[in-house]
């Protein structure tokens, strides 16, 4: 696996370009568990060449999100990145992607005001920003994302939708422990109480799904679930249409850490 810190190095590690060789590219902030690995993966049986960034991205981050304690460790993330097959990885500084006089910046209108964008404003625009970067830099075929975030996925795919960027967005699905619990680099964060509290997330979820194939509401079943356990406070329990797929999703914090989860509802209209 090659490693580039540096856009030159970025640009010189993908010339000249193989002829017939698709790229695929998975964007991460590292802290890399069993959901990249699931991304990873998807880019290996679909790509000839894998390109995966690290970046914790300080545009996405408001004031007080965690930005300097979200969990790094990069040496970890090269070695699982280099096991999984990744063909390059792509480690900028900050100040390569946003150095001194930055100043542009994408905004995906509505899509980027609900949901988390109600509790994190301008988190999506640094989000649409980075990804529009790096879709330029990599120039990817394709591109692999997660329905654990489902929001961040229906907006890089109005971006590129609407700014004509010649990539196709693919997603993966969500990648779960064994007690249900969606991976997330920020589970780290958890201590032992705060992980079974955790579990009411997706509980809560399953019971809204469930409740929806049944007939029911799914808001309401979902949220009795999570009123019996008051390690977790809730910040949104919502049904949203995404890319004409209705799902039901929430952010809730556990302690100090935010989480976020949703799951696809089937069937008819909620
Ligand atoms: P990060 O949280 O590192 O996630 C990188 C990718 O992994 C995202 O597409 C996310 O949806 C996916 N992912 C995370 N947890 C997952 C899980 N349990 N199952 C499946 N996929 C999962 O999302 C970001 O980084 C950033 O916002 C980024 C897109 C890199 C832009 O900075």
């Amino acid at each position: 696996m090659k490693l580039a810190r540096t856009i030159e190095e970025l640009r010189a590690a993908l010339e000249p370009p193989r002829p017939g060789v698709e790229v695929g590219l998975v964007p991460t902030m590292g802290a890399f568990h069993d959901g990249h690995r699931a991304l990873f993966r998807a880019a290996r049986e679909e790509c000839g060449t894998v390109v995966a960034s690290l970046f914790v991205n300080p545009a996405q981050f408001g004031p007080g999100e965690g930005l300097d304690g979200y969990p790094r460790d990069e040496a970890r993330d090269v070695r699982v990145a280099e096991e999984v097959g990744v063909d390059l990885l792509f480690v900028p500084a900050a100040a390569e992607l946003y150095p001194e006089g930055f100043g542009t910046w994408v905004e995906v209108e509505e899509l980027s005001r609900t949901l988390e964008g109600r509790f994190r404003p301008g988190h999506f625009r640094g989000v649409a920003t980075v990804c529009l970067k790096l879709f330029h830099l990599v120039a990817p075929r394709r591109a692999y994302f997660g329905r654990k975030d489902v929001q961040q996925l229906s907006i890089v795919r109005k971006l590129v939708r609407d700014l004509n960027v010649p990539v196709e967005i693919r997603a993966v699905e969500t990648v779960r422990d064994a007690n249900g619990l969606a991976l997330s680099s920020r589970n780290v964060q958890l201590d032992t109480g705060e992980r079974v509290s955790a579990l009411a997330l997706s509980r809560a979820l399953a019971a809204g799904a469930a409740a929806h194939r049944a007939g029911d509401d799914p808001v309401t079943a979902a949220r009795a679930v999570l009123a019996g356990e008051p390690g977790v406070e809730p910040q949104y329990l919502e049904i949203a249409r995404f890319d004409g797929q209705a799902v039901l999703a929430l952010a809730a914090r556990v302690g100090t850490t935010r989480l976020i989860d949703n799951v696809l509802l089937e069937g008819d209209e909620p």
